[in-house]
């Protein structure tokens, strides 16, 4: 798949880039809003993704051209600007996060990025602009850093200069991805395993709503404030790391000492959605596909019910995917509050899956939802190194 990133490079900037990479977005099958609970999180990188191209300098200009940004045009900064509120403040974070690092560039640099993934689907484009910078960075300045300190670099990106608190998820897989696999990942620990995908019976189809998550970012850190206040109070009767660090049994028996019901739902679901992650990587593993199916099923219900980071739409999408024959589950991926649900249908079903699904959300919201039949796909990579 060629973005032609290097092509728009040498049109904007009048030179030949250097590097030219890729890093995916990603898609999470299951373990949702369990990454920064300590648990465990099950997203494959997809085809789909940023390209960028991009060149050394000689002083500390930093220029950014995004092809899907056209119209702003070619931003112009230094390597010492503070954020400005754009799309730029997320390549700019990267430096930041890599001098936090200890890998200070002391030279600019001139960037083009060229992307495929649906604008504000919930398909982690800025972790995948993230990794990518991080990447591009490593070898235009040869700061010797490993996949996995991307993810991290990313991550740190995000928390400490864009504001976001994210856990780990989109950046891993987006750096780690593997053609054909999930990643079965540990936040706790950053152990992880890949398990393979059989795509030949089933398809994962990403069906976009269309609804931009704009609320995610504010909700989304209340949401981690909610799980740290029940941490606390159920640290009072069995001390433990994290929320993903208690049984569903042990839950259930120290629950009380969470007063407030909101809470305690936070709590149920981060506990019982470690435990489905556990247990659908497991199923995919024996080529259960019916339990994986049933899991997915019942982590959207506790998004909905007990997370509250579902809306309309997407409740609307799962309970019409539920229906039709052939779909084994659906459920909302991602922080929520829009973006995209994930299905796994059968082969066969694909076509009937696709027709009903535009029908029924066409005729209830009036919009036309987007799909997607994905695969997993391999994480960044350099494509060019000149
Ligand atoms: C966003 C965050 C991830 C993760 C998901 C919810 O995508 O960036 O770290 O918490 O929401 O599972």
């Amino acid at each position: 798949m060629s973005l032609n990133s290097a092509g728009i490079f040498a049109e904007k900037f009048g030179y030949k880039a250097r590097i030219t990479a890729f890093a995916p977005g990603r898609v999470n099958l299951i373990g949702e809003h369990t990454d920064y609970n300590g648990g465990f999180v099950f997203p494959c990188a997809l085809d789909l993704g940023i390209e960028g191209s991009a060149g050394l300098r000689s002083d500390r200009t930093l220029r950014f051209y995004s092809a899907n940004f056209a119209l702003n045009g070619v931003t112009e900064i230094s390597l010492d600007s503070p954020l400005s509120g754009d799309w730029t403040d997320y390549p700019l974070s990267v430096y930041k996060a890599f001098k936090a690092m200890g890998y200070s560039a002391d030279k600019g640099a001139d960037f083009v990025f060229t992307g495929n993934l649906p604008d504000g689907s919930g398909l982690s484009s800025s972790a995948a602009l993230e990794v990518l910078t991080g990447l591009i960075i490593s070898k235009l300045y040869g700061f010797p850093v490993t996949a996995q300190q991307l993810a991290v670099f990313g991550q740190f990106a995000e928390n400490r200069f864009i504001g976001v608190n994210c856990g780990i998820m989109d950046q891993f897989a987006s750096a780690m991805g593997k053609r054909g696999c999930a990643v079965m990942l540990d936040s706790a620990t950053l152990d992880f395993s890949y398990s393979k995908i059989d795509t030949t019976a089933a398809a994962i189809v990403i069906v976009n709503s269309k609804v931009k998550h704009s609320l995610a970012s504010s909700e989304y850190n209340t949401r981690r404030r909610e799980c740290e206040r029940a941490l606390a109070s159920l640290n009072e009767v069995k001390k433990s790391p994290s929320l993903c660090a208690y049984t569903p049994g042990e839950f259930e028996e120290y629950k009380n000492a969470v007063k407030d019901d909101v809470i305690k739902r936070r709590a149920r679901h981060a506990v019982y959605e470690n435990e489905r992650v556990k247990n659908a990587a497991k199923a995919l593993d024996c080529g259960d596909l019916q339990h994986f199916g049933k899991l997915m099923n019942e982590s959207h219900v506790s998004l909905r019910d007990d997370y509250e980071v579902s809306c309309g739409e997407l409740d609307f999408l799962c309970e019409t995917a539920w229906k039709i024959p052939g779909v084994y589950g659906a459920r909302m991926t991602g922080g929520g509050f829009g973006g995209c649900t994930v299905n796994l249908v059968k082969r066969d079903s694909l076509e009937n899956f696709e027709k009903t699904i535009k029908e029924e959300y066409k005729k209830r919201f009036g919009v036309d939802a987007e799909l997607y039949a994905v695969s997993a796909g391999d994480g960044a990579r350099i494509s060019a190194d000149n």
